[in-house]
């Protein structure tokens, strides 16, 4: 299967696909970088590996750099089969979401439906985790729909808050998890091991 990963920050997620990728764990190359911040520690990884960015601003602001239209054709030509998002900050356009159905993958550090969607992202999440006296955390693998962190749920991790951790360490913790949990998730879905059920309903995010 042909990747494309979407990172606006430092890559570690992109990293340890990229690494588990190259070691044969993921049957899958990993073809592209697409990236609202073509200065993040995830481009620059990709330039040292020879994998091509692709500088997708994602808004209507910012008029430099390529459209969602032009965006897509390139992700064609390139023959991409699934998209990963691994620290994107952005909502992906919905012409992307419709082009690629349930082949997009997003991971959020935290159990979903909990501490998630808009304005929850980075450091916020974990505080917000801790604020709540809350006494697991975690990862979440989701399919991508045309909201922040609402699609279903494909995989997660739990990992303790311990008494006294700052955001830091439990952002950290998670973290770690997250690289196992992605690699794995991204493993079942590039053998095809995922099996979509239709007669599963959606109780858990809330869609009846
Ligand atoms: C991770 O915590 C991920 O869950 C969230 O953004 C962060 C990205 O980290 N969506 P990195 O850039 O992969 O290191």
């Amino acid at each position: 299967k042909r990747l494309a990963v979407f990172v606006s920050g430092g890559g570690s997620n992109f990293r340890a696909i990229h690494e588990a990728a190259l070691g044969g764990k993921v049957n899958a190359d990993v073809v592209a970088l697409v990236t609202d911040k073509p200065g993040c520690g995830g481009a620059e990884y990709a330039r040292g590996n020879g994998i091509q960015v692709i500088v997708f601003p994602n808004s209507k602001s910012a008029p430099e750099g390529i459209s969602s239209d032009e965006l897509l054709n390139t992700l064609r030509e390139l023959r991409v089969d699934f998209i990963l998002l691994a620290g994107y900050l952005k909502l992906i356009p919905v012409e992307l979401i419709q082009a690629y159905p349930r082949c997009i993958l997003n991971i959020h550090p935290s159990l979903l439906p909990a501490f998630g969607g808009k304005g929850f992202y980075g450091l916020k999440v974990h505080k917000a985790v801790i604020a709540s006296g809350a006494r697991y955390s975690g990862p979440t693998v989701h399919f991508v729909d045309e909201h922040y962190d609402t699609g279903r749920t494909l995989a997660q991790r739990v990992v303790p808050v311990l008494a006294n951790d700052t955001p830091e360490q439990l952002a950290a913790r998670v973290l770690h998890e997250e690289h196992q949990v992605y690699v794995d998730a991204v493993t079942a879905l590039c053998e095809d091991r995922i099996v979509w059920r239709e007669d599963v309903c959606e109780r858990d995010r809330g869609k009846g």
